[in-house]
């Protein structure tokens, strides 16, 4: 049977329609960095699925009943009882958002020096680990290297390194975190043997281990899916096990929390979560709302649950499938297998001709929104790499990404068919695409405020045997 979006559309949003001469002018204006383009000017939307996605209609009733009392309001305990029924920790603290979560819990634990292993940090995560003095390590497993490998658990953990890791500085590390699904890693899943290993070795060495669970909902659907021993587990059972190997968690609501904005942060020390509520109450508020609204609070606890329904996480993951499907059927390189939120585009393997430090993920942004009006982000060098202050050499990623995020239950079939006829249309041409390069930049976070220009045609560079035709 074929998998369709399994809900009606109740209430819609119209999408302004714009030719390429508007898009060319409207980028101008932006510096030709899509963060500063007006949402309006956007025909589909695939910056990012954080907060972006479609309320159902039991989360607007939901709201609804909101308590906004200051204090111990009703809808601080409906989402602290969703919590703890799926999470199972013994503390749940709401904070605005996932980075909130991340920042009080890192400047709880972290020490200067401290170093915190992860499979992959996301980049919020590594900015308030690192912004405390510690050193934020990624370990990620190696069948991650191989982008065109398709291996089931490409998020895993690596579990040598871990221990190497682990025995090198004993003493001086305060948590170890595992990211699910790793969203800097391709949105590849986390397998539960590799969780319950990571948990064994953090065990025995009484060392706190921390899931970082944006979209645990979506891992645990991989789970049952590639792990033999899950296939017939229902999902919340699934979250309830990767949870029980954990000690606490940050979690960002506004992704499998299906809510626009929200976030929390669980632990089972009561000590730690005193200081953590201290901390809470300096920035985000008091510990029943913690930066949010009650009815913020209502939309994720029905939200966590509708993350759950097994029909929805069949329907998402064959969604995104789908669009990873006929891009790699039409030869566009991704990276395999596709991820639970986005699709990635090796940008280096399809544009060959254009040097690292032209940006090709960069350069394929800007053309799919000045040929299709689509705004993507780029992964690569502009958002993980840095320019060297003595030389201004620049100092490349690990990969040449453009990622491909997709909102939850916002997009049709027919308009991610759009997309790909697109990026295929694109990919055609693609030996005309132009580098780009960085105008100016700010000392941190380049990609949210960089102003870009193209590269001038003579100066694109002829590399590995691809000519840039003209
Ligand atoms: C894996 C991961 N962790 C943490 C965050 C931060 O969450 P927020 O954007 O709610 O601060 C994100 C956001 O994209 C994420 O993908």
């Amino acid at each position: 049977m074929p998998v369709i979006e399994p809900f009606r559309i109740k209430v819609v949003e119209p999408i302004q329609m714009t030719t390429r001469r508007q898009r060319e002018e409207v980028l101008e204006e932006a510096g030709k960095n899509l963060f500063s383009v007006p949402a309006e000017s956007i025909i589909i939307d695939l910056l990012t699925d954080s907060g972006t996605g479609a309320m159902s209609a039991r989360q607007w009733a939901a709201m609804m009943v909101g308590d906004e009392s200051y204090a111990g309001g009703a809808s601080f305990r409906r989402f602290e009882a969703a919590v703890k029924d799926i999470f199972g920790f013994e503390r749940v603290i709401p904070t605005h958002q996932g980075r909130a979560a991340e920042r009080i819990l890192a400047s709880t634990l972290c020490q200067p020096g401290n170093v915190v292993p992860n499979n992959t940090h996301f980049d919020t995560t590594r900015a308030n680990i690192e912004a405390t003095g510690a050193v934020a390590v990624d370990l990620p497993c190696s069948e991650s290297v191989d982008l065109q490998e398709p291996a089931p658990f490409k998020g895993n953990m690596d579990l040598e390194g871990l221990v190497k890791s682990l025995d090198e500085n004993v003493g001086n590390v305060p948590f170890v975190m595992v990211t699910v699904t790793n969203n800097g890693g391709g949105g590849q899943p986390v397998s539960m043997e590799n969780i319950r290993r990571v948990s064994r070795i953090c065990r025995e060495r009484g060392i706190p281990f921390y899931l970082d669970a944006c979209r645990f909902a979506e891992n645990s659907f991989f789970i049952k899916q590639r792990e033999d021993a899950y296939r017939s587990l229902s999902l919340i059972d699934i979250a309830r096990e990767m949870f029980g190997y954990a000690d606490g968690c940050t979690m960002s609501a506004k992704k499998d929390g299906m809510a626009n904005i929200g976030g929390f942060l669980c632990t089972n020390d009561r000590e730690v979560a005193r200081q953590e509520e201290e901390l809470l109450i300096l920035t985000e508020g008091f510990p029943t709302y913690g930066g949010l609204a009650g009815r913020d609070l209502e939309a994720i606890a029905v939200g966590l649950y509708e993350a759950l329904d097994p029909d929805y996480q069949t329907y998402r993951h064959a969604s995104t499938r789908y669009l990873g499907d006929k891009l790699a059927a039409g030869g566009v390189p991704i990276i395999q297998p596709p991820g639970g939120h986005a699709i990635y585009i090796d940008a280096a393997a399809m544009l060959p001709h254009l040097p690292r430090d032209q940006f090709p993920g960069q350069a394929l942004a800007l053309e799919l929104f000045l040929h299709g009006g689509i705004r993507s982000v780029e992964t690569g060098s502009v958002m993980f790499g840095s320019r060297d202050a003595e030389s201004g050499k620049e100092i490349p990623a690990r990969n040449e990404l453009l990622r491909l995020a997709i909102p939850r239950r916002v997009y049709t079939q027919s308009q991610i068919d759009y997309v790909v006829e697109v990026v295929l249309e694109i990919f055609a041409q693609r030996h005309r695409i132009r580098g780009v390069r960085i105008v100016e930049q700010p000392q941190r976070l380049r990609h949210f405020s960089a102003v870009f220009d193209f590269v001038e045609r003579e100066a694109v560079a002829i590399n590995e045997g691809v000519l840039a035709a003209p």
